[in-house]
């Protein structure tokens, strides 16, 4: 399938564009009523990621509201832990839990690396049904979360301010630790690879928690892994996302990957220099910024489009997009990037 519109792949690849691509992190969700309709009607968000059609569904509907240049498939980062065998809930307005947690080396043994054929089919066929809709109109996104980010939340069992259960893991069993980041790793690595098979254009790891860790420890429990995962996919362009990891930002720009993802903490140019020029910055607009007013929403989109230049830029939000952000505020955001950053290169 030809791709009308692939302007996030060649940027990504560094190539010339001519006008910088946008989407948002969590646009799929979230902020959308046209979401909520369709998720008011199931039990909730595992039974919406588990029908295929209608996960398609949601993860078109960005597309055709907001305008942005590539999808992102409707999923959870955690629904690997639960293919591995630790299932979750998602508690209203809470977040995710996990009824069981890991704690010994019995627990990690019991987990298995999964086959996503068959424990995350549902995921594969929502990527096949929505590359079919979609008809080559945007590249579509696939993602994983990254080993430690999803380690994390298989220890802790929930969302924390600290994570210090799983932190403490780190300092008082770190073989284990080990063993468990290497069984997620592998279950990423094989899901990734079948998410590009079932059609997937470009691929996000999102290492949510990366900025809890001190540099020595986020090194080797945390970019170690992501590193694999990078020489492990090689077919389309990779993304990684390390929020709070200012601290490892130049050994990121040794990855393997084509895009580093910013936070809205990190300075562009700084960063820039940091990373150096072989790789596309994606990012990083304050998420709060889109609380403004419209003018100051395309004011702050101007000068985000200023700062990282007219090559190797993907335009985003320096995170996922909060829940009760306007969505025509978003359409500002996206509608200043296509214009202003074309009017740039003319
Ligand atoms: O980008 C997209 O819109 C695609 C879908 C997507 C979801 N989660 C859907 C979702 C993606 C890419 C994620 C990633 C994810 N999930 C991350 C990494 C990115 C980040 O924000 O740092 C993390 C840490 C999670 C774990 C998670 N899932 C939490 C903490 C929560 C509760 C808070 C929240 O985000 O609403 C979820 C639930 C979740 N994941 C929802 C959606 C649409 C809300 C569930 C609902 O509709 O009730």
């Amino acid at each position: 399938m030809q791709l009308k519109n692939d302007l996030i792949l060649r940027a990504a690849r560094g190539e010339k564009t001519e006008r910088t691509p946008v989407w948002l992190m969590r646009q799929a969700g979230r902020i959308l009523p046209e979401y909520r309709e369709i998720r008011n009607k199931l039990s909730g968000f595992i039974e919406l990621a588990q029908t295929p059609e209608l996960a398609a569904e949601v993860t078109i509907q960005p597309v055709d509201i907001l305008g942005v240049d590539a999808a992102i498939i409707f999923s959870d980062i955690l629904v690997v832990p639960e293919a591995m065998g630790l299932p979750y809930e998602m508690v209203e307005k809470r977040g995710p839990r996990f009824p069981e947690t890991i704690k010994s080396e019995a627990d990690v043994k019991k987990l298995r690396v999964a086959d996503p054929e068959e424990e995350l089919r549902y995921v594969l066929d929502a990527i096949r049904i929505t590359k079919k809709s979609l008809d080559g109109r945007v590249p579509l996104i696939g993602f994983a979360g990254a080993p430690f980010t999803i380690f994390c939340y298989m220890v802790e069992g929930s969302g924390s301010k600290t994570f210090s259960k799983a932190r403490k893991m780190l300092y008082k069993q770190p073989e284990l630790a080990h063993q468990l980041m290497r069984k997620i790793t592998d279950t990423t690595i094989t899901y990734l690879q079948a998410q590009i098979r079932a059609g997937a254009d470009m691929v996000q790891v999102f290492d949510s928690w990366a900025g809890i860790l001190p540099p020595g420890q986020y090194l080797e429990f945390s970019l170690k892994y992501i590193e694999e995962i990078c020489q492990a996919i090689r077919e389309v362009p990779v993304t990684v996302f390390a929020k709070g990891a200012f601290f490892a930002r130049e050994e990121m720009g040794r990855l393997p990957c084509e895009t580093i993802g910013l936070d809205w903490n990190m300075d562009i140019a700084e960063s820039r220099r940091i990373i150096g020029p072989g790789k596309t910055l994606q990012g990083n607009l304050d998420p709060c910024a889109l609380y403004g007013t419209d003018e100051q929403v395309a004011e702050a989109t101007r000068k985000m489009l200023d700062e990282f230049g007219t090559s190797r830029h993907i335009a985003n939000l320096g995170h996922g997009v909060y829940p009760d952000i306007d969505p025509e505020k978003v359409k500002i955001f996206v509608q200043t990037v296509k214009e202003y950053s074309a009017k740039k290169r003319g």
